[in-house]
């Protein structure tokens, strides 16, 4: 094959990853959990392109250079080592996620791209080495990979992939406080962490701890625990990166009394946890039956989209390539 299309979904972290232990090989300083979801895709074609003298990447319609291109190229370069191919490609994507909705789309693209791309250089790749490639794009695109839940362990080069793990079922409110761009790369905060955040071991430990915990809320089936631990470990990592130096402050005063709502409906019976990313959206879970109620809730701070687990990355006619 020398063209294939792939779709893939973002995905929001109930244990966060916040660092990396190598940032050539993309592994994490520790394991993460996180819920897939099913709206917000990107789809993405890759074309090899034999006659070309370099890779070409569009993004909605749009030719891009510069460091996104940067980016693609060194993730294909990655591709073509795999598969003893040196043919450049053309990459066309379209990333559904509304500009406005704050929510990062490295992980959806790059899980998107290493399934397209695999495809397109024939390598014959099984979910879990699709993972381990997606990797190498975001850290975030190698949960994106995995459909409903999943759990991305430490590991090392080989070893660190993601996996399906069963979790009650449950919805994702997603409320979009500002819709400005983040000051702030995830990847040049983690950086900042690692470096000058008197909080940063202790943020280790206590991930650690938190996935393991989480793994067995799952297995029990235990909604409360799952909410517990996202709830805290999310405001751990804010923490965490509010004491770098320079600090960085992604949640704004909505975002803060989003969490003290959150909090208010759980007083009043309606069990619902909060957790947010490199920036100041709001994402809450909720078990089904009480999302409409908590979204109902919440429209007071911004827009608010409720989301169920989603699939994971996956390929598509070739009547759909873009
Ligand atoms: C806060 O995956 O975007 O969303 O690996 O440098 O590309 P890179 O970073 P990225 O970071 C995601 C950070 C997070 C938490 C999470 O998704 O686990």
């Amino acid at each position: 094959m020398t063209k294939a299309t792939a779709r893939a979904y973002p995905n929001i972290a109930l244990v966060k990853y916040w660092g990396k232990r190598d940032s050539t090989l993309m592994l994490p300083l520790t394991g993460s959990m996180s819920m897939t979801l099913d709206d917000f895709p990107t789809t993405t074609t890759v074309e090899r392109t034999p006659e070309a003298a370099a890779d070409h990447f569009e993004l909605n319609g749009e030719v891009i250079e510069g460091e996104p291109l940067r980016r693609v190229t060194k993730f294909l370069d990655l591709v073509r080592e795999q598969a003893g191919i040196r043919e450049f490609a053309a990459v066309r994507s379209k990333n559904e996620v509304p500009t406005a909705a704050g929510l990062a789309s490295s992980a959806s693209g790059f899980a998107a791209l290493a399934l397209a791309a695999s495809k397109a250089y024939d390598l014959s790749l099984d979910p879990a080495d699709v993972s381990r490639l997606a990797r190498r794009g975001s850290g975030s695109a190698t949960r994106s990979v995995i459909p409903h839940f999943a759990v991305w362990r430490a590991g090392d080069d080989e070893t660190s992939v993601a996996e399906a793990i069963d979790a009650p079922d449950m919805r994702m409110i997603v409320v979009v406080v500002n819709a400005g761009n983040k000051e702030i790369s995830s990847r040049e905060a983690m950086k900042r962490t690692a470096l000058t955040s008197p909080f940063n071991d202790a943020w280790v430990s206590s991930t650690e701890q938190a996935l393991e915990s989480m793994m067995s809320a799952c297995a029990d089936n235990d909604f409360t625990r799952i909410g517990r631990i996202t709830e805290t470990n999310a405001l751990r990592m804010h923490a965490t990166i509010q004491a770098c130096d320079p600090p960085i402050l992604y949640l704004a005063p909505t975002s803060l009394a989003i969490f003290n709502k959150v909090r208010e409906l759980r007083e009043s019976g309606l069990e619902a946890y909060a957790t947010a990313d490199a920036g100041p959206n709001v994402c809450v879970i909720a078990r089904p039956e009480d999302a409409d109620a908590v979204a109902a809730a919440l429209v007071e701070f911004g827009s608010v989209r409720t989301m169920a687990p989603g699939p994971g990355a996956e390929l598509l006619a070739d009547s759909e390539a873009l």
